[in-house]
């Protein structure tokens, strides 16, 4: 018997909650594991693009911090997108997706790409096409819902292996969970600046990140370089808007260099430099901005679960 569509086992993240600005991730989900292999078969497909050159997973390496390590994406005939790719693990725990929040879902967010002319240039009836010649995806797709290829399975395949892309038990996780000698010393001094000096009024929560809006740079002006792009301004074109963008999620920071929305700082010590300035009119010694790098360090996991 065929199953249909709503038979997708919904995916459950079991947290623990501490008492503290942010929190760790979960360590257990119920997902559904059928819908998570179809799913990561299809971001690795560049059927999916234009001409068959690119695939999610171009510009969204989940081995190395769910990037692309360029400053700016590239997609189909090279073309040269605005925005550097954020990471996709974790992305299920930002309130919204994109830099500028534009998408209110995974689900909202996964046909962008898809049609966009930058990235992957192609249209739903090319890529429905495309994937029922494909005996592998027939044959999936049909095994799972009565509906077979349809626009909707194709973006809930997508979504939930989007949803088992998250990275427990990073040294800061094991540290809030009670192991004290999970992180430095260092990594514990810098911990109490990110509190003391205000990062996680902006940067908190399960992500470190991703459940606000704030606007880039609050207090001083921030670098020439990062006043190209107006961020939500860009969507909504209200004056309040300009510059403010989501807060960004720092899980996994260390591995996805260069940094902000146009990716134009290339350390870790430059950025967090900029956000002291910019955000909390704070100038910091050297000691200290090299206490936070080394916390942001403890920010990463190795795990992703469920692959
Ligand atoms: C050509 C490179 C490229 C391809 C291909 C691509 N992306 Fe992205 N992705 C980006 C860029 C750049 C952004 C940020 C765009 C913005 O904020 O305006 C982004 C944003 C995202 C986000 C939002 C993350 C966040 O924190 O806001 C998700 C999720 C995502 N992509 C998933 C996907 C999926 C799923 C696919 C395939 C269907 C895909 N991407 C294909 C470059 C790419
Ligand atoms: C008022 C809110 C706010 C505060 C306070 C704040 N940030 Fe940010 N942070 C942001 C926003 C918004 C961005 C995204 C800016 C962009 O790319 O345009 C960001 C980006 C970053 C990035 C780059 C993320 C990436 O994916 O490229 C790092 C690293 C960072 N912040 C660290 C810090 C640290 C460390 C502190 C404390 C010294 C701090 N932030 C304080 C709002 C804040």
């Amino acid at each position: 018997m065929k199953k249909s569509t709503n038979d997708r086992l919904e995916t459950v993240y079991h947290f623990k909650n501490v008492d503290h600005p942010i929190q760790p991730i979960p360590q257990k989900i119920d997902i559904d594991k059928q819908w998570l292999l179809l799913g990561k078969a299809l971001f690795n497909s560049t059927l999916l693009s234009k001409d068959n050159t690119i695939s999610c997973a171009s510009c969204h390496v989940t081995s190395t911090g769910g990037d692309d390590g360029f400053p700016v994406s590239v997609g189909v005939n090279n073309k040269v997108g605005v925005r550097n790719s954020p990471t996709v693990l974790n992305a299920t725990f930002n309130f919204r997706q994109f830099w500028d929040g534009r998408a209110n879902s995974l689900l909202e967010q996964a046909s962008g790409p898809i049609h966009n002319p930058v990235e992957m240039a192609s249209s739903w009836p090319a890529v429905i096409t495309k994937l029922s010649k494909d005996s592998y995806f027939y044959q999936a797709f049909n095994d799972l819902s009565p509906d077979g290829i349809t626009v909707e399975n194709i973006l809930l395949a997508i979504v939930t292996y989007e949803e088992s892309l998250i990275t427990p038990n990073a040294p800061i996780d094991q540290y809030l969970l009670g192991n004290r000698t999970a992180l430095t010393q260092q990594q514990i001094r810098g911990l109490q600046l990110f509190i003391d000096y205000g990062c996680s009024t902006c940067h908190q929560g399960t992500n470190i990140g991703g459940n606000i809006y704030q606007k880039l740079g609050r207090i001083n002006d921030i670098p020439k370089k990062l006043t190209q792009d107006f961020g939500k301004y860009e969507v909504t074109k209200k004056q309040v808007d300009r510059f403010v963008f989501k807060v960004p999620s720092l899980r996994n920071i260390a591995q996805t260099a260069p940094y902000f929305h146009n990716g134009s700082v290339s350390t870790l010590n430059e950025a967090v430099t900029i956000m002291a300035s910019s955000q909390l009119g704070r100038q910091l010694s050297t000691e200290e901005v090299e206490d936070i790098v080394a916390l942001l360090h403890s920010f990463s996991s190795k795990e992703i679960e469920l692959e």
